[in-house]
């Protein structure tokens, strides 16, 4: 059974959450990572008074993002130092200012979620699916480290090394183009997707030296043609926006839009057939009634389903780092 010091410690997740959030913002684990270690040093550098940078180290000492022997000298934990100074690969910063923010994904947004199971509709200015929303640059950039790990996963598990022309239906930053091309010289890569995105992938892509094998096409996925005779197809994060027969739509307009012998790539952050797990991707679909008005967390024997269902053969499905299941078939 769950103690009661187990629920409150739920209740009061959104604390460690607020706290993490001001440890980026304020800027003090890159200056902890330089050497400014102690209060003084801090408050000196952030221009915060001493009161509210002894109780930030405090509370971030809470909850394990820094730590110090003798109250008086701070070091960042590991996952902070590799995961939370900006300029480093693999920044998740991003999130930061999601959560701690007035838009989709914030604090805010998600202190209405009783209201949003009553109504059954989003809450918020608009639900994400909306086009051109600006939560998405901000979601895709700081979701960028994530999928290209899973990108750099699904490159080493499924058989795609030979693939010369990619389509990525809701590419967003372009992280599967990023790790990708860089690992063949011989792909090229087209995003779908709508136009802010598109250029922030370009200028990525650019900044990279990869944009001559990259290519977009702005527009609406459901609306805009597809590009035909691709070897691989992307579908990464965008499933859970979109109810099962719109799914079930976008999987055979992948089919149709694949070579013979090409695969289908869907990441998502999927729940077992148990639906007790994992524990992320079961919280995230309390995320998909707040922000989208159809969207849901789906079991990955739903996704290999519709796969099967569009004509896909030897369907397959794995979980992959960090947080995410890869499914994936083959076009006859
Ligand atoms: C959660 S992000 C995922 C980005 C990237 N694929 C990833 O996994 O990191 C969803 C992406 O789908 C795009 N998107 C959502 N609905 C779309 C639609 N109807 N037409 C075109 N793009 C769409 C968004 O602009 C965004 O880039």
């Amino acid at each position: 059974m769950m103690k009661a010091s187990e629920l409150l410690e739920l209740f009061s997740a959104h604390w460690s959450t607020a706290i993490l959030a001001a440890g980026v913002e304020s800027n003090v684990f890159a200056l902890i990572e330089d050497g400014h270690s102690t209060a003084e040093d801090l408050a000196r550098e952030t221009g915060m008074e001493p009161r509210p940078v002894r109780a930030l180290l405090d509370g971030l000492t809470g909850i394990g993002a820094i730590d110090t022997d003798d109250g008086v000298r701070y070091r960042n934990s590991e996952a902070v130092a590799r995961f939370l100074i900006a300029g480093r690969p693999g920044y998740l910063g991003g999130f930061a200012r999601i959560v701690a923010g007035d838009g989709d994904g914030g604090m805010r947004q998600w202190s209405r979620l009783s209201e949003a199971f009553r109504s059954g509709r989003p809450v918020g200015p608009q639900a994400i699916t909306t086009p051109d929303n600006p939560f998405w640059p901000e979601l895709a950039m700081a979701l960028q480290p994530v999928t290209e790990e899973v990108a750099a996963a699904a490159w080493d598990l499924l058989p795609v090394k030979d693939a010369r022309k990619v389509l990525d239906v809701g590419g967003g930053t372009g992280a599967f183009a990023l790790v990708w091309l860089r690992k063949s010289a011989g792909m090229t890569f087209t995003q779908l997707d709508w136009a802010p995105m598109n250029a922030l992938a370009l200028a990525q892509l650019t900044k990279s030296g990869l944009s001559s094998r990259f290519a977009v096409v702005d527009g609406d996925m459901h609306e805009t043609e597809w590009e035909k005779q691709n070897d691989v197809v992307v579908l990464s994060n965008v499933l859970h926006h979109e109810p099962p027969e719109v799914n079930a739509a976008l999987l055979s307009r992948a089919r149709a839009a694949l070579a013979p012998g090409g695969i289908l790539v869907v990441s998502e952050f999927a729940l077992d057939d148990t639906r007790r797990a994992p524990a992320f991707a079961l919280r995230f679909h309390a995320g998909m009634i707040l922000q989208t008005a159809r969207g849901a967390c789906y079991q990955a024997s739903e996704i290999r389903g519709w796969m099967e269902r569009a004509g896909f053969d030897a369907v397959r499905t794995a979980p992959v780092p960090p947080l995410s299941t890869l499914v994936w078939g083959r076009a006859p």
